[in-house]
Formats: structure tokens, C-alpha cells, sequence
């Protein structure tokens, strides 16, 4: 399943004492004590009345349902903080675990300046947190950032250029198919977050993702498993533009184990899979 994008609320910001009134008005009415605190320092950081209103709308949208992420309208994920809105998937903390087990995957294959390709890249989490890593490391990464939704890749565009990383090519297509065909066998690395929720498992998951694209969470049914079908088609292609001992990292639904291990061992790829931090199965690892 993925999971709620409230589950990443752990650090806080702090809150001087001249808005913790704010705070305590915004819990009476009803919202938790963290998120009171993140909207008051958003939104009050010097307490001028159009604040305070601002904030006021804010805490209502919020009591809507309306995730805070896309209320704030920025969220931190790994070094990085990322513009999010409606168009994007908030990014969540195990696709932090997945960037993690990319840049072990890369330290690994040791290359100095690796070409990478990110699937389905919605916000730019994971390319970009891997561009900026790899960049603070001294190595000067190449990526190229995929999505089929125009209004995603323009918000990750934002996200390049907010942080300053300009070695990046946006590209919009269905997974492989418009990418340049010079770009057969040439990544070190393919990292995707691809949608894998099947339509009929949507129903039972927290409501606040339907505040999320459809197109960023649904996958249709593939082999007989809920949400496989893109994952299928990104495991069966990549061996194709990954270079000798390239690597797929795939983040995956917690009862897809079993099928995307078959799909990689199928496609001739040398994987095994990890468990998140809670404990799910969650990350394909995928070596060609
Ligand atoms: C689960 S979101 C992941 C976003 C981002 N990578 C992250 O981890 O936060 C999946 C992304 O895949 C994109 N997507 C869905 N179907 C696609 C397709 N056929 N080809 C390319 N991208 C697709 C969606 O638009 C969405 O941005």
C-alpha cells in the first residue's frame, strides 16, 4: 500500500511564544498540534493581520482534508525542499529510503559521472535529491526526468531550477516510449516511483490521497496483482537502456515481492528487494 503523505510530518519547525496563541486557536478548532505549528510558522512569521487571515484559510483548508503539503506548498525530502501543489505526488519517506539505496547502487558501481534516468519523476524528488547528492560529492550527474503528465514535469522543472541544478533533461513520454533511441544502454542507473495502488485497493487507503493526481497513485492490474502493470512495463524495458551492470531501483506496493522479483528474474536482471523502514517489502533492486 502507500502510504498517507501526512505519515512524513516529523520535523517540525519551531515556534516563537508571540504565535503559540495561534497554535492553541488553531487546535481548538480542531487540527493536530504539529500541523498548527507548521501552519502558524508558515504562514504568521511576523504576525501582521493578512496573515493571520491567510493563516486562518489556510487551517480551514487543512480541516477540509486538504493535505498540508500542498497547503504550505512546499515540503522537505531529503536535501531538498520541493515545491509540491495538486499536480504532483507529495513525496513521501520511503522514496527518501529509495534515493538512499540508489546512491548505495552508485558508490557501488563507482562511475564519475553517471547518466541517470528518472521514471515517473512528478515533483523531481528522487532524480534531483540524486543530482544534488551526487553534486555535493563532488560527482557531476546526468539526468534525464520522465513523466507523461505535462503539468508534472513543469513542476519539477521548478524544482531544478530552485536548486540550481541544471544538468537535467525533462522529457515527456509513457514510460520508455518517446525517449531519444541514442539513449539505448547508456543510464548507470533507472530509478522509478511509478504508480502501483490498483484501482480497486484506492477505496480503502486514507481519503487524503484523493486529493493526489489519479494518474500518480492508480496502475491498472497486471499478471493477476493490484497496480502491477506499470511496474511490469518499466522491469520488462529497462534491461535495454541500462549500460552492462546497470541498475534499476523500482519503489513498489507491499504485496508486489513476488512479482516484480519474477518480472526482473524474466527480464535477465540479477535482483533482490528491501523492506522499508516500517518493515514492507518496498524497493526492487535490479542489477543487469
Ligand atoms: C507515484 S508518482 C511518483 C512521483 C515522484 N517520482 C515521487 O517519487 O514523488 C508517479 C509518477 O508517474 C507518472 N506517470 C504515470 N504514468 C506514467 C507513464 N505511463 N509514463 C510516465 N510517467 C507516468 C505520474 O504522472 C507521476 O508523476
Amino acid at each position: 500500500m502507500r502510504s498517507s503523505p501526512t505519515s512524513g510530518l516529523v520535523n517540525w519547525p519551531r515556534v516563537t511564544d508571540v504565535n503559540s496563541d495561534l497554535v492553541v486557536e488553531l487546535v481548538e478548532l480542531g487540527l493536530e498540534r504539529r500541523e498548527a505549528r507548521w501552519l502558524v510558522e508558515e504562514f504568521v512569521p511576523g504576525g501582521d493581520l493578512d496573515a493571520i487571515v491567510a493563516l486562518r484559510l489556510a487551517a480551514t483548508r487543512r480541516l477540509e482534508g486538504e493535505p498540508l503539503q500542498y497547503i504550505i506548498g512546499h515540503w522537505p525530502f531529503r536535501s531538498l525542499d520541493l515545491d509540491v501543489d495538486e499536480r504532483v505526488l507529495i513525496p513521501r519517506p520511503e522514496t527518501e529510503e529509495l534515493v538512499e539505496v540508489a546512491m548505495r547502487e552508485l558508490a557501488r558501481l563507482d562511475v564519475s559521472a553517471p547518466l541517470i534516468l528518472d521514471l515517473g519523476c512528478g515533483s523531481g524528488a528522487i532524480g534531483l535529491s540524486l543530482l544534488d547528492e551526487l553534486r555535493s560529492r563532488g560527482i557531476a550527474a546526468s539526468l534525464v526526468a520522465v513523466d507523461e503528465s505535462r503539468d508534472a514535469l513543469a513542476v519539477a522543472r521548478r524544482n531544478a531550477l530552485k536548486h540550481h541544478l541544471h544538468s537535467v533533461s525533462f522529457v515527456q513520454s509513457s514510460w520508455f516510449e518517446d525517449i531519444d533511441v541514442e539513449l539505448l544502454g547508456r543510464f548507470e542507473l533507472i530509478v522509478s516511483n511509478p504508480p502501483y495502488v490498483g484501482e480497486r485497493e484506492l477505496k480503502d487507503l486514507d481519503p487524503v490521497l484523493g486529493y493526489e493526481p489519479h494518474g500518480a497513485l492508480v496502475a491498472p492490474d497486471a499478471s493477476g496483482v493490484a497496480g502491477f502493470d506499470d511496474l511490469a512495463t518499466i522491469i520488462a524495458h529497462a534491461p535495454r537502456w541500462l549500460k552492462p551492470g546497470g541498475v534499476l531501483v523500482c519503489e513498489h506496493g507491499d504485496r508486489q515481492r513476488a512479482a516484480v522479483l519474477d518480472a526482473s528474474v524474466a527480464a535477465g536482471f540479477d535482483a533482490h528487494d528491501i523492506d522499508d523502514m516500517a518493515g514492507h517489502p518496498r524497493i526492487l533492486v535490479a542489477r543487469r
